[in-house]
């Protein structure tokens, strides 16, 4: 990876979640975090765009990663008493309703970033969550985690080689993702209790996530001088940019759109639409108090 794990850590001075006090966020967090898993399945798409046999591979196995990583969190879930619930609506639109364009734009803005995002908020669990078996799990997992970012780094970077254009479309998108961590960090000032010890500090991680992600940005080649000196017209131009070069490259969607709001157009349910109904998530699902009582014991 391009970052080390040092650089990627936000000192939380020590402070801790607790499994029961802080109960309700952790499940909170943790459905944001399963859904995340489950749109693992949108890697069946991208392994049809493969450039090469190495991309296809790592695909492939990337894929069955993420499906553990779904176990993964029904077993924290399970272990913690925290039932599996519908994501946010935001988190859906972000993680499905976003997913990228091209093949450049995944492993830029799905892999490099938004990877390197839940990589960075994996890391704080891990250095926060106050429940040994669940740090345990998420320890092995972060492994993986740290292969799809650099796979991301990597293949950018090969994208982008010698096609300046596609340079400053990735940049223009990823001024918004990061636009976007910005708002979610000042929304989170207003209403997070400012007395918590782990979540008075998350406005401040959030900017740390930015500080990565431009750094993240800078190592690849994305970006070629510090954020901090670029205009804002300047940046404008770039998002303006590369949303209009999206917008031609969706034209053929765009022409089909009358057709697919029609009645009887078939509208087909996937399972980031069906899991929490689906045997295998229900089969994990302890009920809370059995649950509560195990954590007593650990
Ligand atoms: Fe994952
Ligand atoms: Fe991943």
């Amino acid at each position: 990876m391009l970052l080390t794990r040092d650089e990627m850590t936000f000192d939380f001075g020590g402070a801790k979640l607790d499994p029961t006090r802080d109960r309700d966020m952790l499940e909170w967090m943790l459905n944001q975090f399963l859904y995340g898993e489950v749109t693992g399945i949108q890697i069946g798409h991208w392994l049809y765009d493969a450039p090469d046999m190495e991309a296809a591979r790592f695909l492939a196995r990337q894929s069955l990663e993420e499906m553990q990583h779904v176990d993964n969190f029904l077993r924290i879930m399970g272990m913690l008493g925290c039932r599996p619930k519908p994501a946010h609506a935001a988190v859906r639109f972000l993680a499905t309703g976003m997913m990228g364009g091209s093949w450049a734009e995944h492993v830029a803005l799905e892999m490099a970033q938004g990877e390197g995002f839940v990589l960075q908020a994996f890391y704080a669990i891990i250095d926060t969550l106050d429940h040994k078996p669940s740090v345990d799990i998420l320890k092995r997992a972060v492994k993986q985690e740290e292969r799809h970012v650099e796979f991301g780094e990597q293949q950018t970077a090969k994208a982008i080689a010698g096609k300046p254009w596609l340079r400053r479309r990735i940049l223009g998108l990823s001024l918004v993702s990061m636009w976007g961590v910005n708002r979610l960090a000042g929304f989170m000032k207003k209403r997070l209790p400012a007395d918590h010890p782990v979540l008075r500090h998350l406005p401040a991680f959030l900017a740390h996530a930015n500080q990565c992600a431009e750094l993240r940005l800078r190592r690849i080649g994305v970006l070629e001088r510090p954020l901090a000196e670029l205009s804002r017209g300047k940046r404008a131009a770039l998002v303006a940019e590369a949303y209009g070069g999206k917008a031609l490259g969706g034209l053929g969607s765009l022409l089909t759109w009358p057709i697919r709001i029609l009645p009887f157009y078939p509208k087909r349910k996937r399972l980031t639409d069906t899991y929490l109904a689906d045997p295998h998530v229900t089969g994990f699902a302890l009920p809370a108090p059995a649950a509560a009582e195990d954590l007593a014991e650990t």
